[in-house]
C-alpha cells in the first residue's frame, strides 16, 4: 500500500489555493462587517495599511473606498493574482507575493493588520515592527481559547467521523485539545481501489501561540499592548462568548 503524509494546510501550492477560494475564506458579508469594525480601531491620522497574509482581500474594499492606501502581502500567488484582478480599478491597492517572515519594508505604514492568522512568529513580528512608521499600530486578530473550549461552529466542529464512499474510507478528526489549547485537525483516507493511505495533519498552532504572543510583540519593540474586542471594548480573558478579539501594539 502506498502511504502519503500531507499537510492539511498547503498555502502557496496552486492546486490547494485554487480549491481553498471556494471554501476557506469567510463569506463576503462577514468580511465586510469585520473590516468596518476594524476601521473604527484605526488611528485618526492613518493613511497607509499593510495587510499581512491578506488572502483574496475582498474586505479591502471597505478601506480603499474610505481612501486608505492598502498593500496586501501573501505567500500565495493565486490569492495575490485574485486580489490584483479584484482591485484593478483602485489606484491605491497594491498586492505582493511575500512570505511574512521575509517582509522587507522600513517606516512605511501607519497600520499593520493580520486577520484570521495562521501563525504569529518572532521573525514576522519583528519585520512588521520595522515596516511601521513611528507610532504606527499593529492589529492582530486572535482566537479566544475560552470560546472554543465550550462552543463549536460549522467551521470548527468537533468530530471524529468515519465516512465511506466508492471504496474510500475517510476519517476526519477535528478536536479542541483542552490540555494544549490547540484545535487539532487530522484526516486519514484509505483509498482501497488505489491501494493508498493518505494521512493529513493540520497546523495546530493558532491557540498555543496565543500564550506568548504579548511577549513576542514586546520583544520586537511594541508598547502599549492591549486586547480589544470587535466593538473596541477591552477584551476580558474570562470571556467565553466571543470567538475572536484583537491584540494591538504601538511602535
Ligand atoms: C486563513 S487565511 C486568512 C486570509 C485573510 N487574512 C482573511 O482574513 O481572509 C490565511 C492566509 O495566510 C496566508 N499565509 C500562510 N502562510 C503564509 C506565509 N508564510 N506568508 C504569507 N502569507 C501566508 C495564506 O496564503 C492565507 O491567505
Amino acid at each position: 500500500m502506498k502511504i502519503i503524509e500531507e499537510k492539511y494546510n498547503r498555502y502557496g501550492e496552486e492546486d490547494y489555493d485554487t480549491q481553498y477560494i471556494s471554501w476557506g475564506f469567510d463569506d463576503l458579508e462577514t468580511q465586510i462587517v469585520m473590516a468596518k469594525k476594524l476601521q473604527k480601531l484605526f488611528p485618526s491620522n492613518a493613511n497607509t495599511i499593510v495587510d499581512i497574509a491578506c488572502g483574496i482581500s475582498r474586505y479591502h474594499q471597505v478601506w480603499l473606498k474610505s481612501g486608505y492606501e492598502v498593500t496586501g502581502i501573501d505567500i500565495s500567488k493565486t490569492f495575490i493574482e485574485y486580489s490584483r484582478d479584484y482591485y484593478i480599478d483602485f489606484e491605491k491597492a497594491r498586492y505582493l507575493v511575500c512570505d511574512f517572515n521575509e517582509l522587507n519594508f522600513e517606516n512605511e505604514f501607519d497600520i499593520a493588520i493580520w486577520t484570521d492568522p495562521v501563525e504569529l512568529t518572532g521573525i514576522s513580528v519583528h519585520r512588521i515592527f520595522k515596516a511601521l512608521k513611528q507610532n504606527g499600530v499593529f492589529i492582530y486578530e486572535m482566537w479566544n481559547d475560552n470560546y472554543y473550549k465550550y462552543h463549536t461552529d460549522t467551521r470548527h466542529n468537533d468530530c471524529r467521523t468515519w465516512t465511506y464512499k466508492d471504496g474510500i474510507y475517510h476519517l476526519i478528526r477535528h478536536e479542541y485539545n483542552k490540555i494544549t489549547c490547540a484545535s487539532e485537525h487530522e484526516e486519514i483516507i484509505f483509498d482501497i481501489p488505489n491501494d493508498t493511505m493518505i494521512h493529513k495533519t493540520g497546523l495546530d498552532a493558532k491557540n498555543v501561540n496565543n500564550h506568548c504572543s504579548v511577549q513576542v510583540l514586546e520583544a520586537a519593540g511594541f508598547k502599549n499592548i492591549r486586547f480589544l474586542d470587535y466593538d473596541g471594548r477591552p477584551f476580558s480573558t474570562e470571556n467565553q462568548q466571543i470567538k475572536q478579539f484583537f491584540m494591538i501594539g504601538e511602535k
